[in-house]
């Protein structure tokens, strides 16, 4: 069949297709696969519970059901919802927010491809912006939402050797280039796929650029404060006029609702409005009904901070410490885990691709997420793009363990072969171009 440009943007090699196709056969069905690849949230108990609760009232009262099944929201979300979340944020943060600063969409990934192709692409002067990511690793799901060719460029970062078998990834101001024809930044934080937390100082240094040049910086916070709040280090939520945050209900524990959640300059929120309107009409309803009373009353901070938080930070310490255990002896870094629900495992000089490690471990029946996915925009050779896979930890412990120990045992096994099968050629297989050290 022959189809126009726009089909062939959702390819189906896209890294984010194959991830979701991945995720879905491993979610549904009884088959046996770990799922060490997705990005799905746990299933807190204490979290369930609540939605259950909230979701047997809202049952249980016929008017109010008839209104979250019946009616259609207003292309900028549930009025009573945004009104709710300004308050909170402007209590607990003293931003100055209100409901006109804030628009919902069908999920966050919706609003990246609003927000990216509002400020790349080609203006009406003909001239062509880009997104700028400061710092990749990035989020592989930015990569395909762009309609105009060569819409990003990625910056590689600097790597900060830890003790103890982990690293950490910094912006590197001195190569950062922002020039006129970048239309926004943006960054995830925490980011995903590494757990890293850009610092305050790095957020100030960004946001100080974008002042300068005019520009947003569009702040991904889809695992951030105040809600998930699955972040481990101390870091400052920020918003300003010079900010776009972009929040989301999934992490929290509600990924089926899709409720992403935008909080940007009025101007902004009216644009989303409109595209709303022109895409969806309205967006879904239960999300926002689910936690209107969490967030009127603040509740969702208290659980986000005492329950989702240390239940992340525990299931982080528990894989990190037996991915130590099952890799002695094996060059290994692992990124200081700050945040979300990610181990970015990376094997310098691992003889084979990422992508093949992936594949293999496919075979053993453990999903993971080969590393190359996650460089949107930076398109530079990098052997070090072909050396990391992203490890999820979000699933049940024995899960987790089952599927670390067989990862652990395909990278010693793949080690211990002297003759590991060469790498292919650059081409439809993903494979990759480049010289293979000999095995240490
Ligand atoms: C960093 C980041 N941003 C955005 C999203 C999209 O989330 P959703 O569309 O479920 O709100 C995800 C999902 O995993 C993510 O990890």
């Amino acid at each position: 069949m022959e189809l126009s440009k726009f089909t062939s943007r959702f390819d189906a090699k896209a890294g984010i297709v194959q991830l979701m196709e991945d995720l879905g056969d491993a979610m549904s069905g009884d088959n046996e696969i770990l799922m060490l690849g997705g990005g799905n949230p746990a299933h807190i108990p204490e979290v369930q519970q609540l939605l259950r609760e909230r979701m047997q009232r809202i049952v249980d009262d016929p008017a109010g059901f008839a209104g979250v099944v019946g009616n259609y929201d207003s292309p900028q979300g549930e009025s009573r919802f945004i009104a709710a979340l300004a308050r909170l944020l402007r209590k607990e943060y003293g931003w100055d927010i209100g409901p006109e600063n804030i628009v919902l969409t069908a999920g966050s990934q919706a609003g990246f491809f609003y927000l990216f192709n509002m400020f790349a692409g080609e203006y009406p002067d003909g001239s062509k912006k880009q997104i700028m990511f400061p710092m990749t690793p990035e989020y592989i799901g930015y990569a395909d939402v762009g309609l105009a060719d060569n819409m990003f460029t990625g910056n590689r970062p600097e790597i900060e050797l830890l003790d103890d078998h982990l690293f950490k990834y910094h912006v590197d101001f001195s190569k950062l280039r922002v020039t006129d024809d970048i239309g926004a930044l943006c960054v995830s934080r925490p980011t995903n796929p590494t757990g890293n937390v850009l610092t305050d100082d790095e957020i100030r240094h960004l946001l100080a650029i974008a002042a300068d040049k005019k520009i947003p910086l569009i702040i991904d916070n889809a695992y951030g404060l105040p809600f998930p709040h699955i972040i481990f280090t101390e870091a400052s939520p920020v918003w300003s006029e010079q900010t776009i945050l972009c929040l989301s209900l999934s992490k929290f524990g509600l990924p089926a609702a899709r409720t992403g959640i935008i909080l940007a300059p009025a101007e902004v929120i009216r644009m989303i409005t409109s595209m709303n309107a022109v895409l969806n009409l309205a967006l879904g309803s239960l999300g926002p009904a689910l936690v209107l009373d969490l967030v009127a009353s603040g509740e969702i901070i208290r659980i986000s901070r005492d329950c989702i938080k240390p239940f992340y930070e525990n299931k982080a310490g528990k894989a990190i410490a037996l991915l130590k255990q099952e890799l002695q002896g094996v060059d290994f870094r692992i990124h200081k885990p700050e945040g979300a629900i990610f181990l970015w495992l990376w094997l310098p000089g691992f003889p084979l691709s990422s992508e093949e490690l992936y594949r293999r471990l496919k075979q053993r029946g453990v999903l993971v997420i080969s590393g190359h996915h996650f460089f949107p925009g930076l398109t530079a050779d990098w052997r070090h793009k072909h050396e990391c896979i992203r490890i999820t930890y979000s699933m049940t412990d024995a899960v987790v363990e089952k599927g670390i120990r067989i990862i652990a045992d395909e990278i010693k096994s793949i080690y211990a072969d002297k003759t590991p099968a060469p790498l292919k050629g650059e081409g439809g297989d993903g494979g990759v171009k480049f010289d293979i050290p000999p095995p240490p």
